[in-house]
């Protein structure tokens, strides 16, 4: 690749979407299920990023990511605790698991159905949903451009679960589970109260008031929630694929339900901690707009999906996004003079759409915003007001 990161001035560039086309005959379920007994070479691994060689065999017993109890949140006594605990989680691991988290057991177990549902379509069905925008709504996945990209061994199928306004605008009605739209709708609803909640918590953490950090990402009820039905067919040679390379989330925060498959891995100190598929919790991460707003307080972690030969793995991807018209900047709030704001003011929906159309690879997609080293902080603020785009002189809080 010969592009440089400057190059790209993304910036400036207003964000539109591509077409897209699915060939249907190329996704994963596809190809496994006519019998294939070898990975076809557009999923094949160079040898120095397969799992076995980035994998440490012996990781120690500490390295493990959170998994908070958020029973006692609300309680007098003890919810700052599980505030600290959040907020530790998001400042050192950028990852945590949550369980008793308030959200329907039921709902979550009717929502991995749906999934199932959906993947177990003929494929002459699930095609009816292809998608047609490089957005991501729709079923399909990242196929391989030109000779020697590497794709994941993932199908997907992608719509916005919350809000109504959301729903609305780009509807995916699916007929078949005839549950699914009022499941999910619901579902994602519920998804966004927890967003709100873990959001909360965060301000808190960082001793602001528990509606700062929601503040920043424009009206309330603009935000939404972006949902990924993942399916990671069995694969006959896991350890030359990938199910998802590297990479972090563009989102807010994420939020992820497993099925009892593991295959999540987290990068921490060089080392890929697998996260365990713990029955009717969610695994959260901190994504790349929290990053920039806590000016790197909370960090959005590299992560991956490893694939398995078992019986397949299901998860449920839900990007909590802000406003496409907020500009994202870290919040006078996290910057001080010791440490001035590190990103430049970026309108989430031109970060968005140039996101989803870059490859995954090794360099951080936030990187392209950060404020050159020599001028670090000198340049942009976005004011303590709003967050529609007036870049002011930079103010201290300290
Ligand atoms: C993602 C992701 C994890 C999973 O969709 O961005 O990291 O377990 N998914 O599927
Ligand atoms: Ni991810």
């Amino acid at each position: 690749m010969t592009e440089t990161s400057a190059s790209r001035a993304p910036v400036t560039r207003k964000g539109s979407e591509l077409p897209v086309s699915v060939d249907t005959t190329k996704m994963v379920q596809f190809l496994v299920e006519k019998g294939l007994t070898e990975v076809p070479p557009e999923f094949l691994l160079p040898k120095n990023l397969r799992p076995s060689s980035t994998r440490m065999k012996n990781i120690p017993r500490t390295f493990q990511i959170p998994v908070i109890d958020m029973a006692k949140l609300n309680h007098p006594d003890f919810g700052e605790n599980v505030v600290r605990e959040i907020g530790r989680a998001c400042e050192e691991w950028g990852f945590f698991q949550v369980i008793n988290h308030g959200f329907s057991a039921e709902l979550m177990q009717g929502a991995m159905q749906m999934c199932g549902e959906f993947f177990a379509l003929p494929m002459e069905e699930k095609k009816l949903y292809s998608m047609k925008t490089s957005s991501g709504i729709g079923y399909g996945r990242r196929m391989a451009v030109k000779e020697g990209v590497r794709v994941d061994w993932v199908d997907r199928l992608g719509f916005w679960s919350a809000s109504e306004e959301h729903r609305k605008r780009q509807p995916l009605d699916v007929i078949c589970p005839a549950a699914f739209n009022a499941t999910m709708s619901q579902y994602g609803d519920e998804i966004l109260k927890l967003a709100h909640v873990i959001l909360s918590a965060l301000s808190r953490h960082a001793g602001l008031d528990g509606n700062y950090l929601l503040d920043r990402l424009g009206e309330t009820n603009t935000a939404g929630v972006r949902t990924g039905m993942n399916y990671y067919p069995p694969c006959p040679q896991p350890d030359l694929v990938m199910g998802i390379g590297q990479h972090a989330d563009g989102s807010v925060l994420t939020i992820v339900q497993q099925d009892g498959t593991p295959g999540l891995e987290v990068l921490k100190d060089g080392l890929w901690v697998p996260i365990p598929a713990i029955p009717e919790a969610f695994v959260i991460n901190v994504g790349d707009q929290i990053q920039m707003i806590s000016n790197e307080r909370y960090k959005s972690v590299v992560h991956r999906v490893v694939a398995g030969n078992g019986s397949g793995r299901k998860s449920i991807s839900n990007f909590f996004l802000p406003n496409w018209e907020t500009v994202v900047s870290p919040a006078p709030r996290f910057c001080t003079r010791s440490n001035p704001a590190r990103y430049q003011p970026v309108k989430f929906s031109e970060y968005i759409t140039e996101f989803m159309k870059v490859p995954l690879g090794e360099e951080r997609f936030v990187d392209l915003f950060k404020v050159p080293a020599r001028n670090e902080g000198n340049q942009y603020l976005i004011s303590a007001e709003g967050t529609k785009g007036k870049i002011c002189p930079q103010r201290f809080s300290d």
